[in-house]
This record gives structure tokens, C-alpha cells and sequence, in this order.
């Protein structure tokens, strides 16, 4: 009897230990921001800001875009939160944004995402860092997939082809697959790393393009769309050529509009590499600390794009773009690390929808929902099965 009551004071003791030890730990965790005078998003344990994450009410950039709109109704610059303890800036301020990704560039020269070849091959492609030291492992904490599984297989299957049949024949042509072939190649990757010391690039990417995107738009939208498109091309004897979709400025506004609503890519992370003191204020961000710039929560703030939730192409006329600052939009991120694939991306965007609105009417479908879920366990966005 007296073994049973030692042996259960003792585990009552372990276990009474272990939560002092881990409040302890949060709490120190948890002061972070508070020590540095930042203003912050309370957080609770253990996920620290990120139950809806972790509960897969949502995707990362949602979430991320849900912590810059509340920073901001803060009024606030800039803000901070947490993924389960450990800390992460959010710039809201443009100019601070501004200073993250282009002209202080050198402070945040990689992204910090995790990288795991053998499982999510296409992952290491798209964000390869140099420096492992910074890798906070961010997709791995949440079990995220950089891409969907079949868009990975299609497009490796698809690469590996296309890089086989041109070695094989000895075929140049001159475009993007040739550029890609040749960076496959072991010493134009040396000279390219020489060049660039913070910057790997390795080829494939083209799962981003036209099929993660949805067609928004039904009723007058697509009506105007669909009248540019055919006189435009009436204007070039039918044929859709690189200066007749370059002529389609209501398909730009379109496109620009379906990715301000949907960034395929809806975070722009980056890790300090040194310390650096916020312009403008005193706080520093420490070396090693994850920054989310996040392109999905300044494409929704009202300040920028009044009643965000609704597409509306003529925000970016010439006259609506100038007013707001040029980072308040960036689908395809900002400074030395800007999408390479950006122009490609765009190109092969309008050329599907070109293809789809000449040919078929969109119209919603009663099962179609409004609002549109997405794949929590993927970072880039793609409709929820
Ligand atoms: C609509 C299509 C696309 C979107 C929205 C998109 C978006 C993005 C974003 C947000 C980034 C991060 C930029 C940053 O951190 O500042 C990125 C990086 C990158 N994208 Fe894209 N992308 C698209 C298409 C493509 C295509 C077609 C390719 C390749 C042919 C491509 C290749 C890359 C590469 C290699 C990087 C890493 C660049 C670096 O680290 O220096 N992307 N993309």
C-alpha cells in the first residue's frame, strides 16, 4: 500500500514538475516582444497565435494575413507574434516593408523555409537557402506541403521529359527549358553561385501557374474581358502573340486582381541575418528571428483596397495603382529575391484564361461556394478537394 501511495507521489510530483517547467519555459517564451517594446498579439500556450493553424481552421497565409489586419486595426507600424514560442515579425508599415526586402536586402537575404527533399521534393527547388543555421522549420512544425502532391508528380514527370528528350536530341531553343537545362548544368551553377553568394536557383516551378488559379469573375467582368480579348485579336489577324496578350490591359487588371485576391504564394518570409534596428524606431530584430512579410494581408487591407473581399479589376487602372504604395502589392514578393518565373507566370495565366473565356462562358455553379477553402496542409494555395 505504501508503495502504491510513494509511487503516485512521485508521478504526481513528476508530472506537477514537468507543467511548472513548461509554463516556465512559455512564459519566458511568451515575453519576447514585451522585453523589446513591440506591440504583439497575445498569444496562449502551447501554439502560442497559431491554434486556428494548428487546428487547420485555416492555411499560413491566412492566418498571417489575419495577424497583419489585427496589427493594423492596432495602428500600429509593425507588430509581433508567435508560432508556438518562438517569435516572428510583422512589418505593416510599407517603408518598413519597403526597407525588409529591397534596400536592406542584405540583412534578410533568405526565406528560412524548411526544406525536405525526400518528401516534398518540388520544396527544395522553389526556396533553396546556402546558410542551414537559419532554417526555422516552419513547414515541418505544422506538417506543410510547399505543393500539392499531384501538381509535384505531374510537373517532375513532366520536367524530367521534356530535359531528357532535349539532351538527347541536342535541342536549343532558345527558351525558358533551355535556361533550365543549362542551370542543371554542375559548372554554370558554380558560376552562378560565385556571383550570387546568398542565392541558389534551381529550375521547375512551373506548377504555380495558370492551374492553381480560379476564375473569379462572372457577369459584366467577364463580358468586357471576353470583347478586349476578341477585338484584340481581330486587331492581329486572329493570332495570339506575345504583343497581342501584351495589348489586353482589362486581362492584366484581371489577372493582377485574381492575385491580389489569391497570391499563389501568400507569404514573403524572410530570416535576419544580423541584427537590425527598425528604421525609424528602437526595436531591433535579433539575428536568427523569422520575418513574414505577408502579400496576402496587405492585399486585403482596406486602407489599400477599399471592401477587399470583392474582385474588382479596376483597382488597378494607371489612375486607383498610383495612389497606393507600390509594396502593397507584390504576388510575386519583392527586392533580389522577386519570383524569377514572374513574367512567364503572367504570360502563361492570361494565355489559359485567353483559351478559356474565347471559348466557354463561366458561370457559378450551385455548388460553388463563396467563400473558398483552402488546403491547410499546403503553403501554396490550392483549392480545398
Ligand atoms: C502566377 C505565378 C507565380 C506566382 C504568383 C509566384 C510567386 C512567387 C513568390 C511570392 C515568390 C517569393 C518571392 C520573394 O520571396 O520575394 C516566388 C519565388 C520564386 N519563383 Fe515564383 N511565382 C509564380 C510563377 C513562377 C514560375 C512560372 C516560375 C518558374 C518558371 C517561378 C520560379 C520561382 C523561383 C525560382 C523563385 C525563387 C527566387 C529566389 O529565391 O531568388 N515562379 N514566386
Amino acid at each position: 500500500m505504501a508503495d502504491i501511495f510513494m509511487a503516485t507521489y512521485v508521478i504526481l510530483a513528476i508530472s506537477a514538475a514537468v507543467c511548472i517547467f513548461i509554463l516556465w519555459f512559455y512564459k519566458q517564451a511568451f515575453n519576447y516582444w514585451k522585453k523589446r517594446g513591440l506591440e504583439y498579439l497575445e498569444p496562449t500556450i502551447p501554439f502560442g497565435n497559431a491554434v486556428n493553424l494548428c487546428m487547420k481552421r485555416c492555411t499560413l497565409g491566412e492566418i498571417f494575413a489575419q495577424f497583419y489586419l489585427q496589427l493594423k486595426k492596432k495602428g500600429v507600424k509593425h507588430g509581433g507574434a508567435y508560432l508556438f514560442w518562438k517569435p516572428v515579425y510583422i512589418p505593416i508599415d510599407p517603408n518598413i516593408i519597403k526597407k525588409i526586402l529591397i534596400s536592406d536586402f542584405d540583412y534578410f537575404p533568405n526565406r528560412g523555409l524548411y526544406i525536405n527533399e525526400r518528401d516534398d521534393p518540388l520544396s527544395g527547388h522553389l526556396f533553396t537557402m546556402e546558410n542551414k543555421e537559419w532554417k526555422i522549420y516552419i513547414l515541418k512544425m505544422f506538417k506543410l506541403r510547399v505543393i500539392a502532391r499531384e501538381a509535384e508528380r505531374f510537373f517532375i514527370v513532366l520536367s524530367k521529359n521534356i530535359m531528357d528528350y532535349r539532351k538527347r536530341k541536342c535541342l536549343k531553343t532558345g527558351d525558358l527549358a533551355d535556361t533550365l537545362i543549362q542551370l542543371t548544368n554542375d559548372n554554370d551553377q558554380k558560376k552562378l553561385h560565385h556571383m550570387h553568394k546568398n542565392y541558389t536557383m534551381q529550375p521547375l516551378n512551373c506548377n504555380q501557374v495558370a492551374s492553381q488559379m480560379a476564375v473569379f469573375f462572372c457577369g459584366r467582368c467577364q463580358i468586357k474581358l471576353r470583347n478586349e480579348i476578341r477585338e484584340t485579336l481581330a486587331k492581329h489577324y486572329n493570332g495570339v502573340t506575345y504583343d497581342s496578350v501584351m495589348e489586353m490591359k482589362y486581362l492584366d487588371w484581371v489577372v493582377d486582381e485574381t492575385l491580389r485576391l489569391y497570391p499563389v504564394l501568400p507569404i514573403v518570409p524572410r530570416i535576419c541575418e544580423k541584427d537590425y534596428k527598425v528604421p525609424g524606431t528602437e526595436v531591433i530584430i535579433e539575428k536568427g528571428c523569422f520575418v513574414m512579410v505577408t502579400n496576402m494581408g496587405l492585399h486585403r487591407d482596406p486602407e489599400y483596397y477599399p471592401d477587399p473581399d470583392k474582385f474588382d479589376p479596376e483597382r488597378f487602372s494607371p489612375e486607383n495603382k498610383s495612389s497606393r504604395p507600390n509594396v502593397a502589392y507584390i504576388p510575386f514578393g519583392e527586392g533580389a529575391r522577386i519570383c524569377v518565373g514572374k513574367r512567364f507566370g503572367l504570360l502563361a495565366t492570361k494565355l489559359g484564361v485567353i483559351a478559356m473565356i474565347l471559348n466557354f462562358e463561366v458561370t457559378l455553379n450551385e455548388k460553388t461556394t463563396k467563400q473558398i477553402k483552402f488546403e491547410t496542409n499546403e503553403l501554396i494555395f490550392t483549392k480545398n478537394k
